[in-house]
């Protein structure tokens, strides 16, 4: 059988349940640290896996230019490479592509771009982006689409979903089904109900594994992505998992899980640790700050990760002064460990039918006066 979710509890809008891959079961809602280029970066696999972590996010554009997706298939695959056992999920590249590469030429085939590492010329296209995250070896292949640009008339929001979804249906197309292996579809149509809806009943037409929600985090802020949420996730099934992409902050999250959204990846907690930022249950730190040099209390007493279990935030502060690697490694290490206990704290209270409660609490300790 392909890869598949099973609800095991509901609480509200929010839902638990399991993802069953062919590198294993994956409990959701979950949080997927983000391992760009072969690596969380900063991690080792077994530090990744010591914070909880079940499944990682892999980027078809980044090792599609280094080391090339046919040698990462030489090589035993992307599981093998990086010594992470467990499920791959693979972005297609399109979104990265727009970010990240030069003289981009996008046509109805693919997109034409040059490299942001050497300028050498490279080229997307549904079909190939399927190749590539095959070669990997992904566990779950996201199609092959635009994220449209913030803000976008409804005109432009309309031409650019509706490519997505003729590039969706060609990704499933060009799909090998394998076991415990499936294909999502990404939901388009910016902030636009109507869009979304048209993009939501093109995607379920096709038929995939699972069905993501593209397009958010780019800049129109918590409010409209919540407003676009409630419209937006009753329109996909619900027998499958749904996913929002490169989302987000820990109150992002809270959000989404309560609007039924069941997987999430995003930079900020491997970013804002290499910057010195700190997520913890009474709200975000920043290292670098003086305030910090004869503070000996952990980042986060009620953190069990070797940051806050063996240092002071002194010492991380003077790491971080001195410009020494392991700085950025323990805010890296403990911010996968506080996203990865705030999602199993959320599973827990979906389960119990009492994450009103429970979410309550978490804001009002993010909210308090003192950390
Ligand atoms: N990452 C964040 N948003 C998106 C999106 O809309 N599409 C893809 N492919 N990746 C994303
Ligand atoms: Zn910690």
């Amino acid at each position: 059988m392909t890869l598949r979710w099973e609800g095991t509890g509901s609480d509200g809008r929010a839902r638990a349940g399991i993802l069953h891959t062919a590198h294993g079961e994956v409990p959701t809602p979950v949080f997927m640290p983000v391992g760009t280029a072969g690596t969380v970066k900063g991690m080792t696999a077994d530090g990744v896996r010591a914070t909880g972590a079940r499944m990682v996010l892999g980027n078809t554009y980044h090792l599609m230019l280094r080391p090339g997706a046919e040698r990462v298939a030489r090589l035993g695959g992307l599981h093998a490479l990086m010594d992470w056992h467990g499920p791959i999920l693979t972005d297609s590249g399109g979104f990265q592509v727009m970010s990240l590469a030069a003289l981009r030429k996008m046509d109805e085939d693919g997109v034409t771009f040059r490299s942001h590492v050497d300028g050498s010329k490279h080229r997307l296209t549904p079909e190939r982006s399927v190749e590539i995250q095959r070669l990997l070896g992904a566990d779950v292949t996201m199609c092959f689409d635009e994220c449209t640009p913030f803000p976008a008339t409804q005109e432009e929001a309309a031409k650019s979903m509706r490519l997505s979804m003729r590039w969706a249906a060609r990704c499933r197309e060009a799909f090998a089904p394998r076991e415990g292996h499936g294909i999502f579809g990404i939901v388009q149509g910016s902030t636009f109900e109507d869009l979304r809806a048209e993009s939501a009943a093109a995607l379920r037409g096709i038929g995939f594994e699972g069905y993501a929600i593209g397009g958010l985090a780019v800049g129109e802020g918590q409010e409209a992505m919540f407003s676009t949420l409630d419209f937006t996730v009753p329109m996909l099934p619900e027998e499958q998992a749904r996913y929002l992409m490169g989302v987000g902050m820990p109150a992002d999250l809270l959000g989404a899980v309560r609007r039924g959204v069941d997987m999430f990846d995003c930079v900020i907690p491997t970013r804002s640790g290499r910057m010195g930022r700190a997520y913890t249950s009474r709200g975000a730190l920043n290292l670098r700050n003086a305030r910090h040099a004869d503070d000996g209390r952990p980042l986060d007493p009620a953190c069990a990760c070797p940051a806050c279990r063996r240092h002071s935030r002194a010492y991380i502060h003077h790491l971080l002064k001195c410009d020494e690697m392991l700085g950025p490694i323990l805010l890296t290490w403990h911010n996968i460990q506080y996203y990865q206990d705030l999602m199993r704290r959320l599973r827990e209270a979906i389960l119990a039918g009492r994450l009103d409660v429970e979410a309550e609490a978490i804001e009002a300790d993010w909210n308090c006066a003192h950390d």
